[in-house]
């Protein structure tokens, strides 16, 4: 059965490059599980674009002293950059300031608001005086008034984590201030804005989330169940600010959709992007109808899931009820470095750009796969890269493919030998690996990637003690036919381990698929493409999938079939990198 899969992931804020915590967040997840899917026959649409909008941006943009779109199309460029190298497959990775997003979103506000989902109400803020302008939450420092920690922002605390108003901040700083000016004269202001009426969707709500606790990960169910208990609120959905998308109403110059509004829009205006992009403008529907065989997944951190659980099909229910909500949000934990959290004030992080410029994706996207944060906050240190790549990566498995490769070239004419009768554990090792595709899928279905790893990484252990008792390079001198026969079984095994390992490690299975003499490209291409809209142009990552000539499913390695010349998959690295890398921690 064909199914149509959306994989939706999180629109990373446009205001600096991504480090190893996003990827591990969402990015890899998402990207492991559109290339299986794509591989078990279903029909994928992986989309998602940069968050231009929003304080983040313009934060940045002022401590920088230049522009919004500059901080935005800057990062853009790195997002795009990071997914060529990495090879995160989107179908479209676009972003959130092209005119069919600001046409979409504009419109699903619309509606909503002429459906009554929206209402206007009156709210205090913050407005300085010396800058003529209402403050977003983040342009705020004070005091918290629960902790008294002095330096909590307009939206939280980050001493003791209450999630602030910022009216209530004790002795309220503007932080557009420069160290040399005098203090801004801040005061509280009525300011009029519009309102998701969340309250309304209560009830629609429970029942879409009734049947989730049976699949989806009981850290997001804990979390969606704690905040229904609270009780839904309305909440402000505009925004006293001047970068972001304007109302589609007359009378609200000053103000522009709340970014959290917007984003969201953005994996329904994508799909329809993409459409356009391709030339068959009606296709997206395919993804966005009601139907047991269409599923939505959304791949964010932990910090996402209340606005892809409850606000976003709240979105959703209001604007059209025959659109799908999502199916799954396989939210991750946080990935911690070294120790710590990630921080870019305290320049404590690895930035995927800085990483590609010196390794190779797949050792990154094998260790990410293999401590990944499904469950709980995981640890990435240099040194579990370094000893991960050559003890596991390369002692398991690069080197299981590339001992039989090479003893093979050189011993048989540089093609797959004719096997002789095939032993009891010569058909066992290759019906284990078989076996595996239903196991490792099954994980991969379930969004279970630690454990789908896992088993394969087992497949290639038991790979190694085969050949350890076979000993092919010995017994070649007494016994051709026996030699040749347990390197078939090898290379039937390293095969289907190619496959297994795909969705995780495109890099190396493409270049194992092309050792073992298969023409075609697993891998696939991510290009950087502009695009022209009737008045702007954007640029955008589009993944082309090459001729796939490989599917979920065990290879038939036939006999006589000419190899290409073997190279190693993986490079080894040098303990020293660890300390290098580690050094660089917390340095501006
Ligand atoms: N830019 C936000 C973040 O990085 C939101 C991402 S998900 C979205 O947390 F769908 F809302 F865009
Ligand atoms: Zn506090």
């Amino acid at each position: 059965m064909t199914r149509k899969i959306l994989v939706s992931v999180a629109w990373p804020y446009a205001n600096g490059p991504l480090h190893l915590g996003h990827i591990a967040g969402a990015y890899l997840t998402a990207d492991i599980f559109a290339r299986f899917n794509r591989l078990i026959g279903n029909d994928v649409l992986m989309v998602s674009g940069s968050d231009s909008h929003g304080t983040p941006v313009t934060v940045t943009a002022d401590e920088e002293g230049i522009t919004a779109r500059e901080v935005f199309e800057r990062s853009h460029a790195t997002f795009l950059e990071a997914w060529q190298k990495l090879g995160i497959s989107f179908d479209l990775f676009t972003h959130t300031d092209t005119e069919n997003h600001w046409a979409v979103s504009q419109d699903i506000f619309l509606r909503n608001l002429t459906k009554g989902n929206i209402y206007k109400a009156t709210e205090k803020q913050v407005y300085c005086e010396t800058d003529a302008r209402f403050l977003p939450d983040r342009y705020i420092n004070g005091e918290c008034p629960y902790c008294h920690f002095a330096r909590a922002r307009g939206d939280q605390c980050d001493n003791c984590g209450r999630v602030l108003d910022a009216t209530e901040l004790i002795n309220p700083k503007c932080k557009l201030a420069k160290p040399s000016d005098p203090p801004h004269k801040l005061v509280v202001r009525e300011s009029e804005h519009f309102y998701l009426d969340l309250g309304k969707f209560e009830k629609p709500l429970l029942d879409y989330l009734s049947d989730k606790d049976s699949y989806w990960k009981s850290n997001v169910v804990a979390f969606v169940r704690n905040w229904l208990q609270a009780g839904l609120h309305g909440r402000a959905i505009t925004r006293d600010m001047d970068w972001g998308i304007t109302l589609p109403i007359p009378g609200y110059d000053s103000k522009r959709i709340y970014v959290w509004f917007e984003a969201v829009i953005g994996y329904y205006s994508a799909s329809i992007e993409w459409a356009r992009n391709h030339g068959t403008p009606d296709k997206w529907k395919e993804w966005w109808v009601k139907d047991d065989n269409v599923r939505g997944y959304y791949f964010v951190g932990k910090d996402n899931i209340p606005f892809h659980t409850i606000i976003w099909p709240a979105m959703l229910l209001g604007y059209d009820e025959n659109l799908p909500l999502p199916y799954d949000v396989p939210a991750n934990e946080f990935l911690n470095l070294e120790g710590r959290k990630f921080s870019k004030s305290e320049h404590w992080a690895v930035w995927i750009n800085d990483y590609l410029k010196s390794y190779d994706p797949d050792p990154l996207r094998y260790l990410l796969s293999a401590n990944m944060p499904e469950f709980a906050d995981t640890d990435f240190t240099w040194l579990e890269f370094v000893r991960r790549n050559n003890n596991e990566l390369i002692a398991n498995w690069g080197n299981l493919a590339n001992r039989v490769l090479t003893f093979t070239y050189k011993n048989f004419d540089q093609c797959v030998p004719t096997p002789g009768e095939l032993t009891d554990a010569d058909r066992a090792l290759i019906e284990k690996s078989e076996a595996a595709f239903a196991s490792v899928g099954d994980a991969l279905g379930r969004v279970r990637f630690k454990e789908a790893i896992g088993i394969a990484m087992d497949v290639a252990r038991e790979g190694n003690q085969y050949l350890q008792i076979a000993e092919p390079w010995k017994t070649i001198k007494t016994d051709r036919t026996r030699a040749a026969t347990s390197l078939y079984v090898a290379l039937r095994v390293i095969d289907n381990l190619k496959t297994l390992f795909y969705p995780f490690l495109p890099f190396s299975s493409n270049d194992l698929h092309r050792q073992l003499g298969y023409d075609g490209d697993l891998l696939g291409e991510v290009k950087i493409e502009t695009f022209q809209e009737s008045t702007r142009s954007h640029t955008a990552a589009v993944y082309y999938p090459g001729q796939h000539s490989q599917k979920w499913e065990p290879s038939q390695l036939q006999p006589g079939q000419k190899l290409r010349e073997p190279k190693a998959l993986f490079k080894k690295l040098d303990e020293k990198i660890a300390e290098e890398e580690k050094a660089k921690l917390g340095k501006a």
